[in-house]
């Protein structure tokens, strides 16, 4: 194993850089992105930190709101490390929102309790995209490379740290609709009626989210997930215009860690995001698993893609529901998760009961 590793690390130059890496206890997730045997398939969860913890709950109480907890890097690092601390997932995600790079661009954001993220100045013009700015994250999102720093601190190699961005596409539905939407057509109406404007906007969000993740790995990330949350809303030419390019500029450009790709609802672009410079596509669970496999070939690790709802099911029936997932993607190249973010009102000993399930599944 050891030998195969360090192989790897000199003859792909993708990581190259892992010889200079600390050792991590645990890099189950790490050996499973890069496609490397591993003894059990690791496991965590999508939104893992949060509000499903009463540990959670407490610290964001302490903070005061969800802006200041995730600004101040102390509190978020904390909140960032319970997960692994009480559920015993395999890598902790560091504690932030898809929102800040809208804001270090010069969108700012609220959030409102019981309705979600706000942007009370939307982009309306080719002069509002040309205001935004493409943020150097060093100054204008530090606080979240300072949480990353700390985390990485009190880690002390247990798990791998996951960073992440929201996809260009998804970020651009909150800058135009301005909130969440079940349709976003406020957003998607400039994609037939101002495609300028739209790749203006997209290619602005690239370049913000390529330096922002180069600065998360500097910081310590050891893997990154790009989120496109809304992927599904496009039709699979929209699809292919305007998110598919800029995701792939940003998987070429991060050369330095595995990257996740979870795009929610596009099944139709399965194909052509195993064309993308990544090591694992995130499927959900409308996804097939075995036509998942067929579509993206053998060389893309999977992750996934328990319904979050099954947690809302019987101890036994979560046990039946978690091994059916794990036999159908076969034990090597798969990352145990939800197909999406667990829901806020889960029971923490249902989670527990996914998450030991998993690790304790022989393959
Ligand atoms: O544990 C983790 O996954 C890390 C933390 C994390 C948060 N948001 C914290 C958060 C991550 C990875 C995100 C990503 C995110 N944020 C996405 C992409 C993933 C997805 O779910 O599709 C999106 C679309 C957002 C935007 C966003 N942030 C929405 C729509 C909401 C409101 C809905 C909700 O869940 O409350 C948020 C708020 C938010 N982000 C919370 C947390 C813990 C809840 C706010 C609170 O604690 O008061």
């Amino acid at each position: 194993m050891w030998s195969k590793t360090v192989g790897r690390s000199l003859f792909d130059s993708k990581f190259v850089l892992s010889l200079n890496m600390e050792i991590l206890q645990n890099d189950l997730l790490l050996r499973a992105a890069r496609g490397e045997q591993v003894e059990r398939v690791p496991v965590w969860m999508m939104r893992q930190a949060g509000r499903i913890l009463p540990e959670y709950r407490a610290v964001r109480e302490q903070a005061g709101s969800f802006i200041q907890l995730a600004t101040n890097p102390e509190l978020a690092a904390e909140v960032t490390i319970q997960p692994v601390d009480i559920l015993g997932v395999d890598a902790a995600i560091i504690f932030s929102d898809i929102l800040v790079v809208p804001e270090a661009m010069g969108l700012p954001y609220i959030m409102e309790e019981r309705v979600g993220p706000i942007f009370p100045e939307v982009i309306k013009s080719m002069a509002d995209v040309d205001k935004l700015e493409v943020a150097n994250p060093h100054e204008k999102l530090a606080y979240v490379l300072d949480a990353i720093k700390i985390v990485k601190a009190e880690l002390n190699g247990r798990v791998p740290l996951i960073g992440f961005a929201g996809a260009p596409f998804t970020l651009l539905c909150y800058m135009l609709e301005g909130r969440g939407s079940k349709t976003f057509s406020k957003a998607k109406k400039y994609l037939y009626s101002d495609a300028a404007l739209s790749h203006a906007l997209l290619q602005k969000i690239t370049d913000t989210t390529i330096a922002y993740l180069k600065a998360q790995i500097a910081a310590g990330a050891n893997l990154v997930q790009i989120f496109d949350s809304w992927a599904g809303i496009l039709s699979p030419a929209q699809y292919k215009e305007y998110s598919l390019p800029y995701i792939a500029q940003i998987c070429d450009a991060i050369t330095e860690v595995p990257v996740t790709v979870f795009a929610k609802g596009a099944f139709f672009a399965r194909e052509d995001m195993a064309k993308l410079n990544c090591e694992t596509i995130g499927l959900d669970w409308n996804m097939d698993i075995a036509e998942s496999r067929r579509l993206i070939g053998a060389n893309k690790t999977l992750q996934g893609n328990l319904d979050p709802c099954v947690l809302y099911a019987s101890f036994d029936e979560i046990k039946k529901q978690t091994r059916s997932m794990l036999d159908q993607f076969g034990g090597q190249r798969h990352i145990a998760n939800l197909g999406h973010g667990v829901y806020p009102d889960t029971d923490p000993e249902k989670v527990k009961c996914f998450i030991e399930t998993v690790k304790e599944y022989s393959i």
